[in-house]
């Protein structure tokens, strides 16, 4: 996958992009990132890449001809890349979403800053606007950071077998189940006993319980797409009768 990223603070994505999985991952070719600077193509090359908004108001708003000249000059010949902005204005940003895009083999991103981008330079060059969530941060560079993040470990050979994307909350459709390592108490708190008892298959029933048990605890909305089995529904019924006694 080759990121190509827009962006005022290229040393920001930088630094986040080639720390731990996804910069071994590029020092194995796996990925790649460019960072363009678009003050550099102001105009006239006087540094200044924002102006006062038509209509009025608070803020500034980025101009479309530097980002237009940067993209078109990182484009070349090449065909038209998917360009996604970041903006809380987007789709937000889910683990289907990340997956499709980890099919492009190569994928844009513009980082916004300040009020917002010319509406008029999104028309032209983005394919995709995506959110990191419902909240509004000062600029696009972390949420490119998160959207890089979540794409590239869907990449195949990015993450080795021990990281492995398989076994892991949403891949199901529901919030991952506890996980436990030496030492086997801590501060009093001994490892659930069955996880120590080597049958797989009651291991497995207790951790796809407990991960019933989470979801439908702190999102119980993920539990209406989810694929429940007969056991689950089961499991999730027992629960809901616990509750219920309990507030009793
Ligand atoms: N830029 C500022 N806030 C954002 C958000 N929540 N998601 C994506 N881009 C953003």
């Amino acid at each position: 996958m080759r990121f190509t990223v827009l962006t005022l603070f290229p040393e920001l994505v930088e630094t986040g992009f080639h720390t731990s999985i996804t910069g071994r991952a590029a020092e194995k070719g796996l990925l790649s990132l460019r960072c363009i600077n678009f003050r550099q193509y102001s105009d006239g090359g006087n540094g200044y890449v924002d102006d006062y908004p038509y209509g009025g108001g608070a803020g500034m708003v980025l101009q479309a001809p530097p980002i237009y000249r940067a993209y078109r000059e990182a484009v070349g010949e090449g065909p038209r890349p998917r360009l996604v902005y970041m903006t809380p204005q987007g789709r937000v940003l889910d683990q289907a979403l990340a997956k499709e895009l980890a099919r492009e083999e190569e994928l844009y991103i513009l980082c916004g800053h300040y009020e917002g981008v010319d509406e008029r330079v999104l028309e032209e060059i983005a394919t995709d606007r995506v959110s990191i969530g419902d909240y509004v941060l000062t600029g696009g560079e972390l949420p490119a950071l998160v959207l890089m993040d979540a794409v590239s470990r869907m990449v195949p050979g990015v993450l080795s077998n021990h990281e492995s994307a398989g076994d892991e909350s949403f891949m199901n459709g529901l919030l991952e189940y506890p996980q436990y390592t030496r030492p086997e108490v801590f501060l009093g708190r001994p490892v659930p006993e069955i996880l120590k008892s080597g049958h797989h298959a009651n291991i497995a029933r207790w951790r796809r319980n407990e991960s019933l048990r989470r979801t439908k605890e702190v999102r119980p909305d993920l539990l209406e797409a989810a694929e429940l089995d007969r056991n689950d529904r089961e499991f999730l019924a027992d629960l809901e009768a616990e509750q219920e006694t309990a507030r009793k």
